[in-house]
């Protein structure tokens, strides 16, 4: 039996722009419609182009925002309505880490302070003493020395402050983490890195985490489901081999298509589909695809699709996914899984090779 820790049901964020006294404005669609279930103890990915609403959703799921409609329960829960108690243990159980290890840590407080601070409101009970202890514990459990209590983030490197940053998200406790690109600021053995340290501590702490990335490999090598985005709406979902192995709907083979050469790597290519990314101001009639899609037909252009089961807890949203998957995908939309496959191997020789960053070998590096 399924066991949901956090759940999304046909959740809406529309943002009014440009709305004044004698005009009114238009609407983003940022988030259309999405529900989604994470189960305790996996690995759940969101993935799709920038601009898709992976963000939004992300900060409606952490109730760091509220929904225009739809509901968002963490343990069965409605978070919305959460106040006092009641939302400093949403706080405490669901903790959160961003892209950007620069700007997401105060530079003028120390790391024992940033460690200890969600200590202090969560534990209120340990003094100063045994909360330095732990703050000691919690740098060692991500690579760090407890010594580093004492520097400011400035002195670390990039995958040093996410590290710092992880170990914040750890103090309070939480049975959940969100991570909105937590890697995708980081060169890549340093990713690597991040990555595994994030996948042991799910496996030591039993840890439920959501994990939103632009790059596939990172996804497909850490994540046990995942749901593909487009134009703030789900477009497939399912477990992850089965989205890599068998990708139903042409978005989700365009973005698989899309995914470099190993040996090219480092920079992504751009989606080779063709046609710009519709505005969410204005999302096409039908599939919001059809715009892009080599299969597009007529009801496509007027009749919204549904996800619907392929199987195994795998669904897609499209109208076409069963006769699309009988032809020969255009040269563009071949799924390449063996790129993800290869830059999952490049990932790990990354992690054993690197000696820069890691946790044996930790130099404080000071900027300018
Ligand atoms: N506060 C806001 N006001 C108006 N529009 C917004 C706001 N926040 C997000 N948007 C718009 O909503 C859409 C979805 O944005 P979001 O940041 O969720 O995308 P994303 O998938 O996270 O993109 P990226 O991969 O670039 O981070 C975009 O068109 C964005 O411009
Ligand atoms: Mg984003």
């Amino acid at each position: 039996m399924s066991d949901v820790l956090l759940e999304a049901i046909d959740l809406v964020r529309h943002f009014e722009v440009g709305s004044s006294l004698f005009k009114k404005g238009k609407r983003v669609r940022a988030v259309d419609g999405v529900s989604l279930q994470v189960e305790r103890g996996e690995t759940f990915a969101i993935v799709g182009e920038s601009g898709c609403g992976k963000s939004t959703l992300a900060r409606l799921l952490m109730r760091l925002d509220n929904p225009t409609a739809g509901k968002v329960l963490f343990e069965g829960r409605e978070t919305r309505g959460l106040k006092g108690k009641e939302l400093t243990e949403l706080r405490r159980d669901l903790q959160f880490i961003f892209q950007d290890p620069f700007s997401s840590l105060n530079p003028r407080i120390t790391v024992g302070k940033l460690v200890g601070e969600p200590i202090e409101v969560h534990a209120p009970e340990l003094d100063a003493d045994a909360r330095r202890q732990k703050v000691g514990q919690l740098l060692a459990q991500v690579g760090l020395l407890p010594e580093h209590a004492n520097r400011y983030p400035h002195e670390f490197s990039g995958g040093q402050r996410q590290r710092i940053g992880i170990a914040r998200a750890l103090a309070s406790g939480p049975r959940a983490i969100i991570g909105d690109e937590p890697v995708s600021a980081l060169d890549v053995s340093v990713q690597a890195q991040v990555i595994n340290l994030l996948s042991d501590l799910k496996s030591e702490l039993k840890l439920t985490l959501l994990i939103i990335a632009h790059d596939l490999a990172v996804v497909r090598h850490m994540s046990d489901r995942v749901a593909v985005m487009y134009l703030g709406q789900i477009v497939e979902i399912g477990p992850a081999d089965a989205v890599f192995e068998t990708a139903r709907h042409p978005y989700t083979r365009a973005l698989l298509s899309s995914i470099p050469e190993p040996q090219h790597n480092h920079k992504r290519n751009p989606m080779q589909l063709t046609g710009e990314t519709p505005s969410p101001l204005a999302p096409p009639s039908g599939c919001r695809f059809h715009t892009r899609c080599p299969f597009v037909q007529d009801n496509c252009k007027t009749t919204e699709p549904q996800l619907d089961e392929a199987g195994q807890g795998h669904s897609v949203a499209c109208h076409h996914w069963r006769d699309i998957g009988k032809t020969a995908p255009p040269e563009q939309m071949k799924p390449r899984s063996e790129n993800v496959a290869k830059r999952f191997a490049m990932y790990q020789a990354a992690v054993n090779e690197s000696v820069n960053d890691s946790p044996e070998n930790i130099r404080l590096t000071r900027e300018e």
